[in-house]
């Protein structure tokens, strides 16, 4: 459904993988170039399938949606879903797409896999099934992002640098990944609503790198130095800077090094009169992410409460920075009574600006901090995980039955969850 970017490069080019397709459309001028062997647009290399895969009598294409879907097992939703003008998602188009499978739905004998190619927020295919199709047995939903740049979108199909399906129905997730097999990619399977969800993420990260190259790049340049000698210098590094290391969902960052360094490198952006949003935005960022880890642990049904770790990440005494000490801050100034536990932290052996820190932040540190995981427990109502434990002080603190909220844990499971896409 649809013949645009997406949908063309994704007909004629499964159809070069042996699949029989029908490429659907609204607009005649799409499927009738189709028909004539012809890319609707320009996209390198796209003609060329388009006309081979016209040629093996794989692809076709019509403006019948509806006996288009009736003669198919698959229906691969590339439709448009542009801004609207408040910057929200229009669903505009893959409401009249699933509207009109709908109407088929009554005379239809076997499985119909609905795979949504088009880029949507989570819950959407759920609303989408919800508003059109009901409760149809006959129908399975799943979520099919797609990842090709215009320009590159025929050799971007073909060597996939992500296959993506998602959906609650393993088989049909399974169907649709196997339509890309031949391309011998092994796909993440994952839920309706990661795969959904994933497009943004990658869009994010991808205008965020560009954006954080230009900053860094800009700046340097004002410096008088080289924005691609600092930038390749800095992709050279793989395993701290290009690499999975600071990519999972935590606690808010602290330390000695990053919050100082951010705040110098906006500092002399300043004085050379450059202007770094995303930069200048970091720090915020980290401070929301704090406030709500701080929300969180305020609306526990609890006033005292046993910490888990006091520095900025496990196995250093470091606490200059740390979020927990102002995590504990807040708490304290909320009228929580606090109980710390840190294996790496013992007053008597920090010194210096370290315990300048600890000291100037929490004056009464000495009362609250405790020398044992057991010694944590004695008198606390919930325990604050600002750490992972490892697997004898997380025995120790499960055996005390007392409830616990985990800050460092990847679900980030002190965010409230919603479940409706919410406009
Ligand atoms: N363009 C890209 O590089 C790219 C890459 C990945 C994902 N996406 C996402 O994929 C989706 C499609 O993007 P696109 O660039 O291919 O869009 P597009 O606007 O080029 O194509 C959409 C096509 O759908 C057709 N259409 C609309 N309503 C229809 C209907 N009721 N029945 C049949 N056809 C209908 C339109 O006529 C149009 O040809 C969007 O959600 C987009 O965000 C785009």
């Amino acid at each position: 459904m649809g013949l645009g970017y997406v949908g063309c490069v994704s007909s004629a080019c499964l159809a070069a993988l042996g699949h029989q397709v029908i490429g659907v459309d609204t607009d005649a001028h799409k499927v009738n170039s189709v028909l004539e062997k012809k890319a609707p647009f320009y996209e390198p290399y796209l003609d060329a399938v388009v006309a081979r895969s016209v040629e093996t009598g794989r692809l076709t294409a019509s403006l019948d949606l509806a006996a288009s879907v009736a003669s198919s097992d698959i229906v691969l939703v590339c439709v448009g879903t542009p801004s609207n003008r408040y910057g929200n998602l229009s669903t505009e188009q893959l409401d009249r797409v699933f509207a009109q499978i709908a109407l088929t739905l009554p005379t239809r004998t076997r499985q119909l896999i609905i795979a949504v190619r088009s880029t949507v927020y989570p819950g959407t295919c759920q609303e989408l099934m919800a508003r059109h199709v009901g409760d149809n047995p006959l129908v399975r939903i799943v979520s099919n992002p797609e990842f090709l740049r215009e320009g590159t979108a025929v050799k971007d199909f073909i060597e996939p640098s992500l296959v993506v399906a998602g959906g609650e129905d393993r088989e049909a997730v399974s169907r649709v990944a196997d339509l890309y097999g031949s391309l011998g990619f092994a796909p993440s399977l994952v839920s309706l609503r990661t795969a959904e969800m994933i497009k943004y993420a990658c869009n994010a990260f991808h205008a965020v790198k560009i954006a954080f190259a230009n900053e860094i790049g800009s700046l340097a340049a004002s410096l008088d130095v080289s924005p691609a000698e600092v930038m390749d210098t800095l992709c050279v590094d793989t395993r701290l800077n290009l690499s999975k290391t600071y990519l999972r969902p935590g606690f808010a960052f602290g330390g000695s090094c990053l919050p100082k360094d951010l705040r110098a490198l906006n500092y002399r952006a300043a004085r050379v009169n450059q202007t770094l949003p995303l930069l200048a935005s970091v720090l915020d960022s980290n401070q929301r992410h704090l406030d709500r880890a701080i929300q969180a642990v305020l609306s526990l049904p609890a006033r005292r409460l046993g910490v888990f770790g006091l520095t900025f990440k496990e196995d250093t005494d470091d606490l200059r920075e740390s979020p927990v000490v102002a995590l504990i801050e807040a708490l304290i100034g909320k009228g929580r009574q606090i109980r710390i536990y840190d294996p790496n932290v013992n007053l008597e052996a920090i010194y210096g600006s370290n315990k300048n820190f600890l000291l100037n932040a929490l004056p009464h540190i000495g009362s609250a901090l405790t020398g044992s995981v057991e010694d944590l427990l004695q008198d606390v109502e919930y325990i604050i995980l600002a750490q992972t434990p490892n697997a004898e002080q997380a025995a120790t603190l499960a055996a005390s039955g007392l409830p616990s909220l985990n800050l460092v844990k990847s679900s980030l499971d002190f965010i409230p969850r919603l479940a409706t896409t919410n406009e």
